[in-house]
């Protein structure tokens, strides 16, 4: 089955470079066929290293030449490298190779994308460019020379020389070959400038394709933005005379911080009010601060094996959110990342996928860019800082930059600024980088003579070689309300360290209501027996606003529930106690909208299965229908004033307070057009000056079974912008009827728009497909029939992101038999194939182990 299964690496077999690099010289000679790379590299035997043999990484490369020292040498070459004799002591090592970007699909390494050349070096695409030792704990200068005939040639670091046939650049930081970045083509660029606190006068550049030039406005703000942010929050300046950004189509992931030229997906970085939703403005936003601040926590203190990709994903993560939160509302922010952390990390967590955030063996690296590492990577930084506090974490972080800059870092030299700092002992924390799974913690509460206590109890379930867990550090924030609703106890942390523990407070004069694990205040999952008049309680008077949302959501998962497994009624109490709270002009709207909006289809299936049910997609989904109906019949006089009460007059603007206006009457729109037939939709369409009105309309006239004529005028408008064209593909298959989800599919594919070669086309459709889970998981197998068929084409082309959309399978055994055996027959078909990836023979094999 697993033709080109690889070699499972260990964390614990790590072993220190056998030799070290001061310098790297390259040459490019760039044509799409046949490009050449010269390189010349110093080296030197590193006194740390038990190992001396000289390897060097290399793939699908034409080895023209080699020389040490001047003098030519023939290495040995295999498929992944080559080795050679070498003198024991500093010499240069002097290599030409040869290469096709044009012909490489899998978009690691210099590829070709719209004529341009670009490059994705991380996570160890370097060894696809030239023969390197390709891995994060060598650091060196680079230099780059690219000779070619496009008018625009970028490399890292400041600009050297450059005439027409040429340009030079050089780094002067020491870095790893995975931040290396080259770029050549046909740009046009977006300029500005920016001056540090120090005064050091940065040049700004957004590159983008002849025709995008108008899109780049927003970003170039977000990042001049992103670099006051980081000094002012972080103590952290930019270090280079210039910064440059280019949008590239053909991209696997989001973006890359190469140093100072990162590169991004333009889904991710072109924005402009016609053609960009309110969403897609703040995710370019947070991505463009998410690459910049890299520089510091990626770049400049990078990591020192692949194991620790956590040290600076989840730290860089953990301060873009905090910069969302300061640009926009942190309380919405806040909930709409544990929207996210729920919908893919505790879905990883709780399946055949789930690892550690510092995860100790892979197969191949790519298939660990994960919601774990990632976003619980997150969440452990702000439980650290939540538990050591606001002081001390400035502290930590201010170590950790001096001691360690210029460095390749573990997440033990992390743990131990912290411990350093603040005489703390970090050992049972560091279990939340050691131990998968979400801890389930359960909480009953007594009441006795004006005492109130907690008792609460924590429990790990098994994960994939993970039987058994120990108790993890929980903070868990505490509120005591009255039961008039005030607040008789403010935000308290207690900190659980026990498997069972117990917490009291003392000289209350009535039994309280307690608002418990505030702002979602460590990334477990919450079981406690309580009642839907608590939740209403909690819903109009808790403080916190997390929790205020927490309590409508788990009033409306109650109420759905009882319909899918009893065939219930909808909930008269949680349709009064979503009236008031819509109702109340003092909440923000953006909140009201997230109060609004229903826990997903994907949500609830998650939910049953872990309360023992077997989930039925199609009974989800009518139920959640039945819910929307009556929300829209019972709530139509609110909701119409709603609507119109948060038009927003004047120009667009994508800040937060205007959308969270739109997301509310939007909101609203979607439930007016249950009972209208779509017409008041059908204004807003005809009326739309931004996408998020037109988008949002659009959607509305498809739920409402409408919207023939506008998605064919929308195709008409927008046909020749690849982004907007993509927002069309994904809606008509996000929203088609679960019967049709396959079919429509599947005609969207014989589209001749539609390319499984851009992997932003690809997931707007085949990933539209697994997104809409009634219409996925429909019983007759279309839907993983389909996606299976398409993974299978894509693989020999682009491995990486084949694997990525293997995930749609990893829920598989939540569902019952019959649907079981169609997936586990799709998985064994793919696995099946001859000369599968690394990439996806890895992850199809976890997923099956299950
Ligand atoms: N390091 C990138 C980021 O998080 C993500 C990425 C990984 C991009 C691998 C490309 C390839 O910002
Ligand atoms: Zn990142």
């Amino acid at each position: 089955m697993k033709d080109m299964a690889g070699p499972t690496i260990y964390l614990s077999d790590y072993a220190p470079p056998a030799y070290l690099v001061d310098e790297v010289h390259l040459t490019f000679r760039l044509a799409p066929e046949a490009t050449r790379v010269l390189s010349r590299v110093r080296f030197r035997p590193n006194p740390e290293a038990t190992d001396k043999t000289f390897f060097l990484h290399g793939e699908q490369l034409t080895l023209i030449s080699a020389a040490i020292d001047g003098q030519p040498v023939t290495p040995e070459v295999s498929d992944t490298g080559l080795t050679c004799a070498v003198p024991d002591a500093p010499f240069t090592w002097e290599a030409e190779v040869e290469i096709a970007p044009a012909r490489n699909f899998a978009l690691e390494g210099l590829y070709m994308s719209n004529g341009m050349y670009c490059t994705q070096c991380e996570a160890e695409g370097f060894r696809k460019i030239t023969y390197y030792p390709d891995r994060p704990d060598v650091m060196a200068t680079f230099t780059v020379r690219i000779e070619g005939e496009e008018p625009v040639k970028l490399s890292n670091g400041n600009p050297g020389a450059s005439d027409e046939g040429f340009a030079e650049w050089h780094d002067p930081w020491p870095k790893p070959a995975y931040l290396f970045a080259l770029v050549a083509g046909d740009l046009v660029n977006h300029p500005d400038r920016f001056t540090t606190a120090s005064g050091k006068d940065v040049e700004l550049n957004i590159w983008v394709r002849p025709g995008d030039e108008s899109k780049c406005a927003f970003g170039m703000e977000a990042l001049k933005k992103s670099m006051t942010w980081d000094e002012e929050v972080y103590g952290r300046e930019y270090d280079l005379d210039i910064f440059n950004i280019v949008a590239v189509d053909d991209f696997n992931m989001g973006a890359m911080e190469n140093k100072g030229l990162n590169i991004f997906n333009s889904s991710c970085v072109l924005a402009s009010p016609e053609t960009s939703t309110d969403g897609n403005f703040e995710r370019i936003e947070a991505i463009i601060a998410h690459e910049y601040f890299h520089n510091w926590t990626g770049n400049r203190i990078t990591c020192r094996d692949w194991f620790q990709l956590c040290l600076k994903e989840g730290l860089t993560v953990y301060r873009d959110s905090q910069f969302t939160a300061d640009m926009r509302s942190a309380p919405v922010k806040r909930i709409s990342d544990v929207i996210t952390l729920r919908a893919r990390q505790f879905r990883e967590d709780n399946g055949p996928l789930a690892h550690n955030v510092r995860p100790e063996s892979f197969q191949e690296i790519n298939n660990f860019y994960t919601a774990t590492v990632y976003e619980k990577g997150a969440e452990v930084i702000g439980m650290l800082k939540e538990l050591v506090g606001d002081e001390a974490y400035d502290k930590a972080l201010d170590l950790y930059f001096t001691r360690h800059d210029g460095q390749a870092c573990t997440i033990e030299d992390w743990l131990t600024v912290f411990e350093e700092t603040t005489g703390r002992d970090l050992s049972q924390f560091k279990r939340w980088y050691s131990q998968a799974g979400t801890p389930r913690l359960k909480v009953r509460e007594a009441w006795e003579d004006g005492t109130y206590t907690l008792h609460f109890s924590q429990m790990t379930p098994p994960t994939p070689g993970q039987p058994e867990k120990l108790p993890q550090v929980l903070p868990i924030a505490v509120g005591l309300l009255g039961p008039n609703g005030d607040e008789v106890q403010e935000t308290t942390l207690l900190e659980m360290t026990e498997a069972e523990q117990s917490f009291t407070f003392p000289g209350l004069a009535a039994k309280p209501v307690p608002s418990i694990l505030r702002g979602f205040s460590a990334p477990v999952i919450l079981e406690r027996e309580t009642t839907n008049a608590e939740r209403a309680f909690l819903l109009a008077h808790d403080t916190d606003p997390f929790n205020k949302w927490e309590a409508g959501r788990m009033l409306a998962k109650d109420g759905l529930i009882r319909m899918i497994t009893d065939g219930a009624a909808p909930d008269a109490a949680y349709l009064g106690a979503l009236q008031a709270t819509l109702a109340d002009d003092s909440l923000d709207p953006a909140f009201r909208a997230l109060v609004l909006a229903l826990p997903s289809e994907e949500d609830l299936a998650q939910t049953l299965f872990d309360a023992g049910v077997t989930p039925d997609p199609e009974a989800i989904h009518t139920a959640r229908e039945r819910l929307l109906e009556a929300m829209a019949a019972e709530l139509e006089p609110l909701l119409t004033r709603l609507y119109h009460d948060h038009q927003v007059p004047g120009a667009y603007s994508p800040d937060a307070g205007p959308s969270a206006a739109r997301a509310l009457a939007n909101g609203a729109l979607a439930l007016l057009s249950r009972r209208d037939g779509g017409a008041l939709a059908a204004q807003q369409y005809a009326g739309a000056d931004n996408m998020t009105q037109q988008l949002a309309a659009l959607t509305c006239l498809l739920i409402a079974g409408k919207g023939t004529s506008e998605v064919q005028a929308f195709y008409d408008q927008w046909q020749a912008d690849r982004l907007v064209i993509d927002k069309w593909f994904a809606l008509q298959i996000a929203y088609a009827a679960p019967a049709k989800a396959a079919a429509v599919t599947e005609a969207l594919t014989q589209h001749p728009d539609f390319t499984m070669k851009n992997p932003n086309r690809f997931r707007a459709t085949l990933g539209a497909l697994a997104g809409n889970p009634a219409g996925f998981h429909a019983n007759d197998g279309a839907g993983y029939r389909l996606l299976a068929d398409w993974l299978i084409q894509l693989d020999p082309l682009n491995p990486q992101t084949t694997a990525r959309m293997c995930s749609a399978f990893e829920t598989w055994k939540r569902y019952d038999a019959d649907r079981q055996d169609l997936i586990r027959a799709e998985l064994e078909r793919i696995a099946a194939q001859p000369g599968l990836s690394r990439d996806t023979s890895e992850m199809v094999g976890r997923i099956l182990a299950a």
